[in-house]
């Protein structure tokens, strides 16, 4: 493990960090293994935070990182790579998710058991996910008819992109594709009038839905997991897509203008509210929430080291963030000496209302993976930073 003396001193020198021992990317990591919380299954909840381990085991080269991601899939999977259980009859995108962690086992193993189950949830996607008018997929089929969520996006993108990248690059239809659901989210969610860069959690091309702005057809709120697994997925496409193809560039452009908001958007303490439009800043039953305040840091983190935001523009609101979840978000799991993650809302959909009511009246959860995965994510990056930094 690179446990690296600049980053605890780094930490210590700050003050409020002052207790922490290790590094939280491998600590909350260890601890939620140790716990045994996380199923042997293929849902997205599983899927972030395996994300969080393939970052770990990049970091670290540990190959016990590796081992685990292999025992949490090989039971989802008959020995000759077709899910032991699947519903052909549900349809949505968060069943694409797991899609990315066993593309890294493949990467990382070879094993064709891998291939099979990769190359299924892609047919799954191109050829029996149902579509909108415009050619985006639907969030969910039969239940959320011609919608498309951000969530989504971050669901299927980045696996759509890595599938690509790896086993077809030249093929200008997938990448076209993959395209063209950002650029409808972009067209629907987006209110690009000046000062207001933010996206609504989705929108429906029939304006079926209770909640269809009668112009756009969006939900009518920003909601801070949908927007921040958007901006993952903006981010993490970039490392896949073509730099010759045209989304690149505006894929590029859509990122920084979301960080630019978010940035814009940043509380005071830090952190970022569950609601985020400007009317519900603050307001009574609206709070700073985890999940999305990693899934901002990570991306800021990431977009800093990838060289598409200025590091003196965006580091402080990194920084800043990351000292706010240490402090408020991660907290001691007794006196066994593993750590939890606080603060992280269970759900968000579009469901009902999709109002504000609606978002804050949901619980949140401890050790949820939702929020897990994106500060293993947040922490990697941070560490890495500092590393690169000091060492
Ligand atoms: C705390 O640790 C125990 C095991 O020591 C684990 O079962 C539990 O899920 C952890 N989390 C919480 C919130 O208590
Ligand atoms: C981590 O990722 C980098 C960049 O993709 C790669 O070069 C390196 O081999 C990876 N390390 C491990 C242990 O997988
Ligand atoms: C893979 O195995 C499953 C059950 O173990 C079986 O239903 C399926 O037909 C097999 N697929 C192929 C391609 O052999
Ligand atoms: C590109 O990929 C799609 C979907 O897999 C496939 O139908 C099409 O034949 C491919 N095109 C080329 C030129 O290979
Ligand atoms: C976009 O935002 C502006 C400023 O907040 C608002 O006045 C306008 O109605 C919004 N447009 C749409 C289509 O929602």
């Amino acid at each position: 493990m690179r446990l690296n003396s600049a980053f605890l001193t780094l930490l210590t020198g700050s003050g409020s960090l002052a207790a922490v021992e290790k590094p939280y990317s491998t600590w909350l990591t260890d601890s939620i293994i140790s716990y045994n919380i996380v199923p042997k299954s293929r849902w997205y909840t599983e899927a972030t935070f395996y994300y969080g381990v393939e970052a770990v085991h990049n970091h670290t080269s540990s190959p016990a990182y590796l081992s685990y991601l292999v025992s949490q899939a090989d039971p989802i999977l008959t020995p000759n790579g077709s899910f032991v259980s699947w519903d052909f009859k549900d349809h949505q995108l968060d069943n694409i998710r797991i899609g990315s962690p066993l593309l890294y086992l493949y990467t990382q193993t070879s094993n064709v058991r891998y291939r099979s189950a990769i190359d299924f949830l892609h047919d799954r996607l191109l050829n029996h996910q149902k579509r909108t008018p415009a050619g985006g997929f639907w969030h969910k089929d039969p239940k959320y008819p011609n919608q498309m969520w951000l969530d989504g996006l971050f669901m299927a993108g980045p696996f759509s992109a890595a599938y690509a990248a790896l086993f077809d690059p030249k093929n200008i239809t997938l990448w076209d594709d993959i395209l063209l659901q950002f650029q409808l989210i972009e067209d629907h969610c987006r209110n690009t009038t000046k000062g207001n860069s933010m996206l609504k959690h989705g929108y429906d091309e029939l304006y079926k839905a209770v909640w269809a702005d009668p112009v756009t057809g969006a939900s009518p709120l920003v909601w801070i997991r949908a927007q921040g697994w958007y901006f993952m997925a903006l981010l993490d496409v970039l490392d896949w897509f073509p730099t010759s193809h045209e989304g690149y560039k505006l894929i590029t452009k859509w990122f920084k203008d979301l960080a630019k908001a978010v940035k814009r958007e940043q509380d005071e303490s830090g952190g970022w509210w569950l609601v985020m439009d400007e009317q519900y800043k603050g307001k009574k039953g609206n709070y700073i929430e985890s999940s999305g305040t990693a899934m901002y840091t990570y991306g800021i983190l990431k977009g800093i080291r990838k060289g598409l935001l200025e590091e003196t523009e965006y580091f402080g609101v990194a920084e800043k963030a990351y000292k706010l979840m240490a402090e408020r978000f991660v907290a001691r799991n007794g006196t066994g000496g593993g750590i939890n993650w606080e603060g992280t809302v269970r759900v968000g959909s579009l469901d009902g209302k999709g109002d504000y009511e609606y978002y804050i009246g949901i619980n949140k959860v401890v050790n949820d993976l939702k929020g897990v995965g994106p500060f293993i994510l947040a922490s990697v990056e941070w560490e890495r930073h500092l590393g690169e930094k000091n060492l």
